[in-house]
């Protein structure tokens, strides 16, 4: 693949017009993305648009129908999930998934372990300090509120030493506060050069932490741009404004995707459903 780039920076990671299709249902459609060291990528975009196939497709859980995943100059579209963990890729789940009968610092202890790190507890210590889980430590993580979980999460990832962390709605279950001081937490990890790619509801968030975002709509990439570009996007406007206001009018509606409701002009809040939290699944595949 030979591309010129506007500012000589090659993004660690690119995606390259990747299709996934389950069965008859085409979950991505073509989808080209870029992810920057030191920033903050969004991708966004109604239920059932695509992202979490999208991250399964960049974390190889996915293999997709055609495309290409290219990490830090490098085609790792065949590659495992572990090899892809090993040169730097790390993820959370939409749905928690900590072992529960561990405590919090077990938890983290364990993932800076398989890390292969010389000193695994001080590396689990400095992250849960860097997360702000001290007071959390000892509980069993499955005792932990959905805050807690989510930054418990978040510390397990990091001690991976990603230089690419997939976070899926991180903020589902967290309060504003919480969700307020998990942006700030973000900042503070791509500072570090880590680059983050972002799946979310909380539009507040999005627009408050992101550097560039990615729309997905069907499947497709429709729009990519700053936060201020991107709440300015005619294309982005119609894919949640128009559809929900005049179902049927201008789209097809999409498989198994419920559109909620209609959206405030500035996008604020969360968006879409507030009963969502379940990843969409079809057995036909
Ligand atoms: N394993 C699968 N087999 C068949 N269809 C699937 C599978 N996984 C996802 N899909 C379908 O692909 C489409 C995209 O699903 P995906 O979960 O990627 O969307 P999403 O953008 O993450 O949605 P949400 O915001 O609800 O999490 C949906 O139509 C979904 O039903
Ligand atoms: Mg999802």
């Amino acid at each position: 693949m030979t591309r010129a780039y506007v500012d000589d920076k090659r993004p660690l990671l690119e995606v390259g017009d990747v299709t996934v299709r389950f069965g008859g249902v085409t979950a991505v459609r073509e989808a080209t993305l870029e992810v920057h060291e030191g920033e903050v990528t969004g991708l966004i975009g109604p239920n059932g648009a695509g992202k979490t196939t999208l991250f399964n497709v960049i974390c190889g859980l996915q293999r997709p129908t055609a495309g290409t995943v290219w990490f830090a100059d490098g085609d790792i579209t065949g590659k495992a999930t572990h090899e892809r963990a090993r040169l730097g890729i790390a993820r959370t789940f939409q749905r928690l998934e900590a072992f529960g009968s561990l405590s919090v610092w077990e938890n983290v202890l364990v993932a800076a372990e398989i890390r292969g790190h010389k000193r695994p507890a001080d590396v689990a210590r400095h992250l849960i300090e860097v997360v702000g889980l001290e007071a959390y430590a000892q509980a069993p993580a499955d005792t932990v509120p959905t805050g807690i979980a989510r930054l418990l999460e978040l510390a397990r990832a990091l001690a991976l030493h990603p230089r690419l962390l997939l976070l899926d709605e991180p903020s589902s279950g967290l309060s504003a506060a919480e969700t307020e001081s998990f942006g700030e937490l973000l900042r503070d990890i791509v500072a570090e050069g880590r680059a983050v790619l972002i799946v979310e509801h909380d539009m507040d968030l999005i627009m408050r932490v992101c550097d560039r975002i990615h729309v997905l709509d069907f499947g497709r990439v429709i729009a990519t741009g700053t936060p201020a570009e991107i709440r300015a996007d005619e294309n982005v406007q119609r894919a949640y404004l128009g559809r929900s206001e005049e179902p049927g009018s201008d789209f097809d509606e999409p498989p198994a995707a419920d559109l909620g409701e209609p959206l405030p002009d500035d996008f604020g809040g969360a968006w879409i459903n507030p009963a969502h939290g379940e990843e969409t699944r079809r057995d036909e595949a």
